[in-house]
């Protein structure tokens, strides 16, 4: 089975898909982590996000490895970011990043060179794959699609509470300006914006506990794994 999560930027879609694909024993994906180094990749070699076809040959080219932290690595990670070879977890994480990483998002070309690799990685089946456009684009023909959302204040203040406990400095008035202009740009963009599927089942975790969060999910699995019940 092939679950779909998305959803805006904060709504948990990592730590939740990561703990359903743990209660599942399932393989976890967050496709956000390669577009997040392809603008890394892009910021370190000092060329402007704006230069589209520069941009685009980057992502074509770089080596994104995905893989679970080692014991040495164990630093409350959910996984191991390799670009090129470096290791790029935290780097990746950094307000600079959350910043542009929607100028590299919006390229057709980036995103679908993306795209093809997410889907040669979803071709095993039996994983949870979260980002902005896995149940309208990448997998439309999921067996789950979850919509997992919150209201803008409180991802912004988990946001703000994760840079905290990472013993970053963090403003929320600053968290909260960045998250509304990065929705604004992942849903209005033209090529595969943010948006719920048809077909996707739309969780909102306002107020909800990280595990309440979960029992939400399961219980969306549950229900597509019995059998459709025909009437006598
Ligand atoms: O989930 P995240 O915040 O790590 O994602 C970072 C950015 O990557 C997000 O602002 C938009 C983009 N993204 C995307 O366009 N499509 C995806 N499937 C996942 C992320």
């Amino acid at each position: 089975m092939r679950i779909a999560i998305d959803g805006p930027a904060g709504s948990g879609k990592s730590t939740i898909g990561a703990a359903l694909a743990r209660a599942l024993g399932y393989l976890y994906f967050d496709t956000g982590v390669m577009y997040r180094a392809v603008t890394i990749a892009a910021l370190r070699r000092g060329i402007p996000l704006d230069e589209e076809s520069v941009v685009t040959e980057i992502s074509r080219n770089v080596l994104i490895e995905v893989r679970p932290p080692t014991p040495a690595e164990n630093d409350g990670r959910q996984n191991t970011v390799l670009l090129d070879g470096e290791d790029v977890t935290w780097d990746m994480r950094t307000p600079a990043v959350d910043a542009s990483v929607s100028i590299p998002s919006a390229y057709r070309g980036v995103r679908e060179a993306m795209v093809d690799q997410q889907r040669r990685i979803a071709a095993g089946g039996n994983l949870v794959m979260v980002g902005r456009d896995i149940g309208t684009v990448v997998l439309p023909r999921a067996e789950v699609k979850i919509y997992l959302t919150a209201t803008v204040e409180e991802r912004a203040m988990r946001r703000h509470n994760e840079l905290l406990a990472r013993g970053r400095q963090s403003d929320y008035e600053l968290v909260l300006s960045s998250m509304k202009e990065r929705d604004r740009l992942d849903s209005e963009r033209a090529e595969s914006p943010l948006r719920r599927a048809p077909d996707a089942i739309r969780i909102d975790s306002t107020g909800l506990s990280p595990e309440e969060a979960l029992e939400a999910c399961l219980s969306v699995v549950r229900d597509r794994q019995r059998p459709a019940t025909r009437p006598a």
